[in-house]
């Protein structure tokens, strides 16, 4: 089985191919961030037109590896929610326009799953149960993946998640958008032991990142004008300090769940320190899946990898379907 994958939840126009043994056959990725970056995050209905204006040449290039031949698909997958409602309105109607004209059945999938099943593509052998640490823009999730059809929410972030701290941060030390990954960028030249940052680890598995983000904002009063190793210090400090929080609860969760499996999934997956410091502290705890950095930020490719297992499980969708912004991550 061979599914076409399409992906608009948020600023990204992703298509991708994708078998039932996990296979990646094409997967492209059209990012909108340099057109959001004037603005400093994504503009809702910006991305919506771009989508709109990406989504056919996004879709051809991904069919190109099968002379765009429609008849050579099994059906198609498209992210369902949650997002952004006119973008996902643009990949939906347009997956189930080409499915309904192809002929072809359509299965909708949790955009949320999808991050966590990038981990298939990494490791086909992967099977459930495991915890899952899910980190993104939107989501500080800790779950417990016990099977397919039942994933517990151990614990989440109380304010802000880790991503948009990362990117609220990196706007303070006068980095562009989409902060993240410039904050890992910098924070390698910098020393993370000059300013020491808060933990914020809560009960029962939470977190709160806007507690870290304001003490970073404190201690950039304090410093007044930043010269470039101050910024790459502070840097560094707010990165070690995010990441030894995810890391603590991580650690915390697989040691009270007992499983033996754990996954990182999420944009956030893609930092550096965080992918290291997750496989040491796991050592001799768990196995962990860490997908390739191109498959932890917004992709197809896991959309198509959900959705052949939503397709599994569930079977495919009677269309037309309806789009759903708020959906409840991993339902
Ligand atoms: O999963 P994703 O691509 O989109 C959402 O579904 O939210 O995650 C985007 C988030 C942004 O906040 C971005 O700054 C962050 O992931 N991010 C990173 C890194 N790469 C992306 N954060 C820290 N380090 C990175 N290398
Ligand atoms: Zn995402």
């Amino acid at each position: 089985m061979r599914l076409l994958a399409i992906e608009t939840s948020c600023d990204e126009t992703a298509a991708a191919l994708v078998t039932d043994s996990f296979l990646v056959e094409s997967s492209v990725v059209a990012s909108q961030a340099a057109a959001h970056a004037a603005y400093g995050g994504v503009v809702p209905e910006l991305a919506a037109r771009m989508h709109l204006e990406r989504i056919a040449g996004v879709v051809k290039a991904a069919m190109a590896s099968l002379g765009e031949d429609y008849s050579r698909l099994d059906g198609v997958a498209v992210t369902r929610g949650p997002g952004l409602v006119g973008c996902l309105a643009v990949g939906a109607s347009y997956a189930q326009a080409l499915a309904a004209g192809a002929g072809l059945p359509v299965v909708g999938v949790n955009h949320m799953t999808g991050h966590v099943l990038a981990a298939e593509l990494e490791d086909p052998q992967l099977e459930p149960p495991f915890v899952g640490l899910v980190v993104s823009g939107g989501h500080t999730d800790l779950i417990h993946y016990r099977s397919h059809q039942d994933v517990e929410l151990l614990g989440a972030t109380r304010d802000d998640a880790v991503g948009e701290a990362f990117d609220k941060v990196a706007r303070m030390l006068g980095l562009p958008y989409p902060g993240g990954p410039e904050i890992d960028r910098v924070a390698q030249a910098g020393d993370p032991t000059r300013f020491r940052l808060p933990r914020p680890v809560l009960p029962n598995f939470g977190f709160s990142f806007s507690g870290l983000k304001t003490a970073v904002l404190y201690l950039l009063r304090d410093l007044g004008e930043l010269d470039d190793q101050t910024r790459a210090d502070v840097a560094a400090a707010f990165r070690l300090a995010a990441v030894e929080t995810l890391c603590l609860q991580l650690e915390a969760a697989v040691e009270q769940t007992g499983c033996h499996r754990a996954v990182l999934a999420g944009g956030v997956a893609s930092n550096r320190l965080l992918r290291e410091m997750a496989r040491s502290r796991l050592e001799g705890l768990a196995e962990l899946t860490i997908p390739a950095p191109a498959l932890c930020t917004d992709n197809a490719a896991m959309i198509g990898a959900a959705g052949i297992v939503r397709q599994r499980t569930h079977g495919f969708d009677l269309h037309p379907f309806e789009i759903d912004p708020g959906l409840r991550a991993y339902a």
